[in-house]
């Protein structure tokens, strides 16, 4: 019998339609849960502004304390023949050896068995997404969130539930009764657990053993983001999640060299039970096959040459005083028309309008900061159902403390003219 064109699936209805004249692209309805990010949109907004802007945006380490000269001379150093071919999907052998040697003096011995090394922390919580969950899904995010992070799980069609964050972290009392009237325990819980992106807050440790007991609850995976924890300037360490839960198959650890050394390397791992290691790197091979081999290759003997921990030390000892930096500016230019989260670690401040100026959206400052010189996050961008209209999310890390003063007295004005705006 002849096929005619009849006996075939009627055409997709899902795509883009629009202009008649363009013609119709067939869509698969998962592109619907493609959100795209405004903090990585960022990046190409300010690279197209002409006039200075203060970058409090982006959550990157400084040009200035980037150790990009030694990356240079390692490279020179390093690269051969085999640096330029296709690599190990779990990684090279050369940045295992390393990492794990690296890691056996840490609160987080890396286990081969256990890791796959990935190109950044995203293709981590890629993975993770991938693999635990399937469409309708409830995943638990923090709220304020990493909006990459909940970005992904909803590119797998996950529904997201939001839970408040507090001064210690996730606040894991609501956690319980959001569960409970949702009607259905959650797939996965994604946390960011040492100076939050973008609260830069920290989760205690009695929530972290409350949040595991209900993980193991549920049986739901507990997704720990953790790309900060290195870089504590203050306060006492927080026992992590693997050193709590041990090798809990309901773990996975998502880790990255993009805050600790540079993010363009795109260098990260993750760490989950050895039983899903065949599954990672299959998951793995259908992204990108490998993660960049020059670039492990240089990390590796950045870590072989022990230079990750006086690295880290001046890390620590500039984002303090920049913290420091930006708080003072704050109070002498913003007193007490804002209220701001006090992180011992990370890159963020979180900043939330009070009195008259909490009438003012964070998007439209956003508008008139950028005019006036000075770059952030609105809080709309960081929680996936746009809570957050009255704050923001603000990088001190970039910035050395004189650009810092400057940058927050532009906030102020934007600040002015926002509320003259708002009481016209
Ligand atoms: C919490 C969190 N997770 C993951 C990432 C992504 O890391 P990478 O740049 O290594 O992909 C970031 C980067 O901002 C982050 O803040």
């Amino acid at each position: 019998m002849l096929t005619t064109i009849s006996t075939f699936s009627p055409l997709p209805t899902h795509g883009i339609a629009g202009d008649p004249q363009a013609g119709f692209v067939p869509l698969a309805s998962r592109a619907d849960g493609l959100v795209g990010s405004v903090i990585d949109s960022s990046t190409s907004l300010l690279a197209a502004q002409k006039h200075d802007i203060v970058r409090f945006a982006m959550g990157a380490p400084a040009p200035d304390v980037t150790p990009w000269e030694q990356f240079r001379d390692l490279a020179r150093d390093v690269y051969d023949a085999s640096s330029f071919t296709y690599g190990a999907t779990e990684g090279e052998p050369v940045l295992f050896d390393a990492l794990v040697e690296y890691s056996r003096h840490t609160p987080e011995p890396v286990d081969e068995s256990r890791t796959v090394i990935t190109t950044g922390g995203m293709q981590g919580l890629d993975l993770a997404f991938k693999l635990f969950v399937d469409p309708g899904d409830l995943v638990v995010v923090e709220s304020p969130t990493y909006t990459n992070g909940s970005g992904t799980a909803l590119s797998y069609g996950a529904d997201l539930l939001e839970v408040p964050v507090d001064e210690h972290g996730l606040d894991v009392e609501q956690l319980e009764s959001l569960v409970a009237r949702a009607g259905r325990v959650p797939k996965a819980i994604y946390t960011i657990p040492n100076f939050q992106n973008p609260s830069g807050t920290t989760l205690s440790e009695e929530r972290r053993r409350r949040l595991i007991d209900l993980a193991r609850t549920w049986g739901s995976v507990i997704v720990d983001d953790d790309p900060y924890g290195l870089l504590r300037f203050a306060g006492e360490d927080v026992p992590g999640f693997p050193a709590l839960m041990g090798d809990d198959p309901l773990l996975f650890s998502v880790r990255t060299f993009s805050k600790i050394l540079a993010p363009g390397l795109r260098v990260g791992w993750v760490s989950a039970d050895a039983r899903l290691r065949e599954l990672l790197i299959a998951g793995k091979q259908a992204m990108d096959t490998c993660t960049n081999v020059p670039n492990q290759h240089v990390v590796a003997e950045f870590l072989r040459r022990g230079g990750l921990d006086a690295h880290l030390e001046g890390l620590r000892s500039q984002y303090r005083k920049r913290k420091e930096a930006m708080q003072d500016s704050i109070t002498r230019h913003l007193g007490d028309r804002v209220r701001t989260t006090d992180p011992e670690g990370g890159f963020f401040l979180w900043m939330t309008l009070q009195g008259e100026d909490a009438a003012i959206d964070s998007r439209r400052l956003f508008e008139i900061a950028l005019a006036e010189g000075v770059a952030f996050i609105p809080g709309t961008a960081l929680s996936p159902s746009q809570r957050f209209s009255d704050a923001f999310r603000l990088c001190f890390a970039s910035t050395t403390p004189e650009r810092t003063e400057e940058g927050i007295a532009r906030l102020a004005r934007a600040m002015d003219i926002a509320r003259a705006e708002v009481a016209r």
